[in-house]
């Protein structure tokens, strides 16, 4: 979904409203703009977790990767660009990090409140979110 068009935007209100996005906010991360903050911000970022609601990302600008596990709890490692928009459901469990171009700028989405808690693995596995995501993965297979 490219960034640089307008009817991108229209796309992404409709989603916020189908969705119920009710806020956002808009991250960059690079190792100038961030200093200090930047090393352990982004080995949170790197440890295993999920959250309690649904991760939307939509890429302006620069890239990364997201990896998340697969049916059989093996990494797959997504690489994000510009115009990406990634949704990951809660409780799926996923990690992030920065590539050699080390610039990403990206819009944050939130369902309900901004209160974004991440819960790092092996405690997770009993975490009602995730008990209900593999419920309803079991259904779907
Ligand atoms: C987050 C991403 C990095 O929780 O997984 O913000
Ligand atoms: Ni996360």
């Amino acid at each position: 979904m490219d960034p640089d068009k307008a009817e991108t935007w229209d796309k992404i209100k409709k989603l916020r409203e189908e969705k119920g996005y009710c806020y956002e906010d808009e991250v960059t991360l690079s190792k100038k703009t961030l200093g200090d903050k930047y090393e352990p911000l982004l080995e949170t970022f790197y440890k295993e977790h999920i959250h309690e609601n649904d991760e939307i990302r939509y890429v302006q600008d620069g890239s990364g990767y997201f990896d998340i596990r697969d049916k059989n709890d093996q990494w797959i490692r997504l690489e994000v660009t510009k115009g990406c928009m990634l949704i990951e459901p809660a409780g799926l469990y996923h990690r992030f990090s920065m590539d050699s171009k080390d610039y990403i700028k990206a819009g944050r989405f939130f369902i309900g409140v901004s209160v974004w808690t991440p819960h790092y693995r092996p405690q997770a596995e009993t975490h009602p979110t995730r008990v209900a995501y593999l419920k309803s993965q079991q259904k779907q297979a």
